[in-house]
């Protein structure tokens, strides 16, 4: 992988790198067609970080499909997909981790305190070895795409980091791989994190800019649905996360939700 990105380095082509955990939808292939825009060429990995899971969360049965993954990614024209095995990423008597401290504190990070340790550390990896001139991520995992925007400038690492829109099926659903966890009736009732997310836009939208009244509205519009079970609702600074009591100009409101086996996260940038 590394003398591949050398060689086109070299020739002076651009290239663009969309790392993924596989198990692929048209939310990833979206990413994969920016990459074409941003790129000469595109680089996507697709690695199950271990260190990013709890002991207790679905490494083990988190869903993957490696050769659909492939026939989709050759469909896209993608250059490389890079598959590296767990012991190549972290071999024997590997101890160094990158932490970017106080952005994977809140939301995420309240429940799952190791989680961003393990996504800085492997995407700074992949950076490594893959030397991309840009990335792309999805504004799906909001805080994922914020702490890795800072990690990039802490470390002076130069590589533009690009943002790209959720990707909603019809009835609303953001596009994720753990969607798969969900039977037909959960799936129904997954539709209650958007519909919650489109009523704080309207409140905003007719003058509310109470962090407190939007927060309870999401909430109570959640609680409709008996299979969803709350773990946050929060309004925060678009860069900082740190939570806002009022809308100003912006803010982010993230939530995650849990249905069943699935632990699912939207979230919407509120504009007044
Ligand atoms: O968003 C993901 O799929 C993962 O967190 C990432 C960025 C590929 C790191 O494992």
């Amino acid at each position: 992988m590394a003398s591949w990105s050398e060689t086109k380095r070299r020739q002076g082509r651009r290239i663009a790198f969309v790392p993924t955990m596989g198990f692929l939808h048209e939310g990833h292939l979206s990413l994969v067609r920016h990459a074409k825009e941003r790129g000469d060429c595109v680089v996507v990995s697709i690695f199950v970080n271990p260190t990013q899971f709890a002991p207790t969360e679905d490494f083990t049965a988190y869903p993957r499909d490696l050769s659909r993954d492939n026939r989709l990614l050759q469909a896209e024209a993608v250059d490389v997909l890079f598959h590296p095995p767990v012991e190549e990423i972290y071999p024997t008597g590997c101890q160094t981790h990158v932490e970017v401290e106080t952005l994977s504190k809140p939301l995420c990070g309240m429940l799952r305190p190791a989680h961003f340790r393990g996504v800085a550390t492997v995407v700074t990896k992949l950076f490594n070895i893959v030397r991309p001139h840009a990335a792309i991520f999805g504004e799906k995992d909001y805080q994922q795409l914020q702490i890795i925007r800072r990690l990039v400038r802490d470390l002076m690492l130069d590589i533009e980091i690009i943002g790209h829109p959720i990707v909603r099926e019809a009835d609303g659903v953001a596009m994720s791989s753990r969607n798969a966890y969900l039977n037909a009736e959960e799936r129904k009732a997954a539709v209650c994190l958007s519909r919650s997310l489109r009523k704080a836009e309207c409140m905003v939208r007719r003058g509310e800019a109470s962090a407190k009244a939007i927060i309870e509205a999401v909430g109570a519009e959640i609680k409709n649905e008996p299979l969803a079970i709350v773990e946050y609702i929060k309004i925060g600074d678009l860069e900082t996360l740190d939570e806002v009591d009022e809308i100003r100009d912006s803010a982010v409101l993230a939530l995650a939700v849990r249905i069943g086996k699935a632990r699912l996260i939207d979230n919407k940038v509120l504009i007044r």
